[in-house]
């Protein structure tokens, strides 16, 4: 798979349907610079890591809390470590906003939350804490400790606004509080939180190195309804049922928070569990990877990025793959209009009294109707890039492919040492 540095690659393909073993595979293995990659499952993981260590001869980082590779943890990343700006947290803090699954009470408490967590991740950057430091304060609303530290390192109108937020009337209040624990719920969950807090003995990851080598991150998450380790909440929160009193004003979603702004070569199937992905570090570019997105269907990416974000992306991406199973049919027929018409000639026969005639005229068609974009094989897709007219395209998948062997090769092994892991690990 080849693109410009500044492509921008979208693929729509349905469950099974070849994202992995034609799009992932591909981009992991030829990518030149740094990757990120992100997955619901072993797979991409199975069939890349060991050949990317081995073409690299960098690291492979793997962050795998909910042992979908059980690949343990072997690292640990801080991300108040280093540098951080206020607009770093804010981004942050819209990150772990965005995986509030209740979209009417994300819509509406949101901006305040988002706010409230970039002034506490803030503040506990500049006392040199963690991310646990700043959920803490999430439990405790009245604690004065975090605006105490953003007034003395200068941050005054950060901390008038957390002085503000917890000034609030207690119901309104309760809710901009609510909605931020339940976007950090993730962090709730021991498996999640020895991630982001220091491991004696082992390293810590650090996004600027990473970004400056070709270096490997496999970032491997599944959904869990229901918040715990999957940092998404679904159950309904105090300010649902409030929402129609004392809602804040809303001064718009966070730029961070519209996902098209997340950098890396992010490969999500799902909403990733954990809200620690490396959030605004500009690995595509500082990477040197076009940024590859493969969600489900058009209707998935409105969930996980919003429809707003959805939007953003479709626009933004100067490549998109729409593979098999386009099965929503707005989405079909926007496809095939995108695609087209061309010209068909029409012949017609007229009987007569002294024997008939014929001619021929000529009618606008689909060039592909949206029911045949429905029904497309799991083995085409169809391309569509800036500036040149859609194609119908063949997928290799990199089983069929000119290294199927090397990576046949590979997954088997990782695959072997997976078992072992399993067998080998107390039960
Ligand atoms: N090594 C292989 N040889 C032959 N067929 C394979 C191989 N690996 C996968 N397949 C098949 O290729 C198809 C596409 O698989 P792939 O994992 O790429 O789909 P996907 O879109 O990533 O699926 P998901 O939505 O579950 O992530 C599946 O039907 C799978 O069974
Ligand atoms: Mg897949």
């Amino acid at each position: 798979m080849q693109s410009s540095w500044e492509d921008v690659i979208l693929a729509v393909f349905a469950p099974r349907s070849g994202k992995t073993t034609a799009v992932a595979v591909p981009a992991v293995l030829d990518a030149p610079g740094a990757v990120v990659a992100c997955s619901n499952k072993p797979d991409l993981y199975l069939a890349t890591a060991a050949l990317r260590a081995a073409a690299t001869g960098r690291r492979v980082w793997t962050f795998d809390p909910q042992r979908i590779a059980h690949a343990g943890q072997g690292w640990w990343w801080n991300p108040l470590a280093g540098r951080l700006r206020l607009d770093d947290a804010t981004r942050l803090a819209g990150a772990f906003v965005m995986a509030v699954a209740d979209d009417e009470h994300r819509e509406i408490w949101g901006p305040a939350a988002t706010e409230l967590l970039a002034n506490l991740l803030l503040a506990a950057h500049l006392a040199h804490g963690t991310l646990l430091d700043a959920y803490r304060w999430l439990y405790d609303e009245s604690n004065d400790a975090p605006v105490r530290i953003l007034r003395a390192a200068g941050h005054a109108a950060a901390a008038d606004s957390l002085a503000g937020t917890q000034g609030l009337h207690p119901e309104t209040r309760g809710s901009v509080y609510f909605t931020a624990r339940a976007g950090c719920a993730s962090l709730r969950d021991n498996d999640i939180a020895r991630w982001v807090v220091p491991q004696p003995g082992l390293p810590e990851f650090t996004p600027e190195r990473f970004v400056a080598g070709a270096q490997t991150l496999y970032l491997l998450s599944k959904n869990v309804a229901g918040g715990g380790a999957g940092g998404r909440a679904d159950h309904r929160g105090p300010g649902r049922r409030r929402a129609g009193r004392g809602a804040p004003r809303r001064p718009g979603r966070p730029a961070g928070a519209a996902g098209a702004g997340r950098g890396g070569q992010h490969l999500p199937d799902r909403r990733p569990a954990a809200a620690v992905q490396p959030p605004g570090v500009a690995l595509d570019r500082a990477g040197r990877n076009p940024p590859v997105l493969r969600p489900q269907s058009y209707a998935q990416g409105e969930r996980v990025w919003g429809k707003a974000g959805m939007r953003e992306l479709w626009g933004a991406a100067t490549i998109k793959l729409i593979g098999s199973g386009a099965d929503d049919a707005a989405f079909a027929e926007d496809i095939s209009a995108i695609i087209g018409e061309h010209d068909v000639d029409v012949l017609s026969y007229t009987r007569g009294r002294g024997g008939g005639s014929s001619s021929t005229s000529t009618r606008r068609e689909r060039i592909m109707p949206a029911a045949q974009v429905r029904a497309l094989p799991k083995t085409q897709a169809v391309l569509l890039a800036t500036g040149v007219r859609p194609a119908l395209i063949r997928l290799l998948p990199w089983y069929e492919g000119a290294r199927r062997a090397e990576i046949a090769a590979a997954e088997q092994q990782a695959t072997a040492e997976l078992v072992a892991r399993v067998a080998g690990a107390p039960a």
